[in-house]
């Protein structure tokens, strides 16, 4: 199965939400590649850390960006089960690529109006990847969501995109958590990190339950 994880805008958890789903799957005996697909090579940097602190599962991490992606994951598809994708903004030709050989794209985002332009190009985007891949499964989720139920920013931004045609907004959302950021420090899943975080915890498992739900 390939998952991806993608949005072209910036600092949404694209590579928070990869990392964590590719330990999740090798977690229950999968055998995992994760493939970078962003220059910034934030995916290979996670897995650098897990490595230098021993962390099993181990994860195996490709370095691979631009057109090549879709031709280098069908290469791999047959020496694993699983391939997570965190796919870079930056690389339009990547993030493309990879939709062709994608069987599920979660697309987070944050609750700004910019960050809502960002999953309308997206949306717009997979008009043409969808003709090409249409079993792809897509979704889109909203992260770093204000703990504070005061604060009703998120709901405006999940009324926008609830209406986009080619992305079917997640039930679940996910909370603005000191537990994602110790996470990207420590080369670790959120149910990995000795300090636990059930709140966490509980809303990336409900995230990659979603996400698999149906494949
Ligand atoms: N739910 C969250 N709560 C708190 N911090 C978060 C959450 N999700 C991500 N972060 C933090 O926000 C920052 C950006 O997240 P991340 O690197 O996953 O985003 P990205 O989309 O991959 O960014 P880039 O576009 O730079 O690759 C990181 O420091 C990460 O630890
Ligand atoms: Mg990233």
């Amino acid at each position: 199965m390939v998952i991806v994880v993608a949005n072209e805008k910036g600092g949404t958890g694209k590579t928070t939400i990869a990392t964590n789903l590719a330990i999740m799957r090798a977690q229950e005996g999968n055998d995992v590649i994760l493939i970078d697909a962003d220059p910034q090579g934030s995916a290979s940097e996670f897995v650098k850390v897990r490595e230098d602190e021993g962390v099993t599962p181990t994860i195996t991490c490709v370095s691979i960006t631009g057109r090549a992606v879709a031709s280098e994951v069908r290469k791999l598809i047959p020496k694993c089960t699983d391939i997570v994708i965190d796919a870079g903004g930056r690389d339009s030709a990547g993030l493309r690529s990879s939709l062709v050989v994608a069987d599920i794209l979660i697309v987070p985002f944050l609750a700004g109006q910019y960050d809502i332009w960002g999953v309308e190009n997206m949306n717009e985007l997979l008009e043409d990847a969808l003709a090409v891949n249409p079993d792809m499964k897509t979704y889109s989720v909203l992260n770093k969501m204000d703990t504070n139920p005061r604060i009703g920013l998120s709901t405006d931004a999940t009324d926008v995109v609830t209406e986009m045609k080619n992305l079917q907004l997640m039930n679940v959302k996910i909370g603005y958590r000191v537990a994602y950021r110790r996470s990207a420090a420590e080369g670790r899943a959120v149910n990995e990190l000795d300090k636990k975080d059930s709140k966490a915890i509980a809303e990336i498992l409900a995230l990659y339950k979603e996400a698999l739900n149906g494949v």
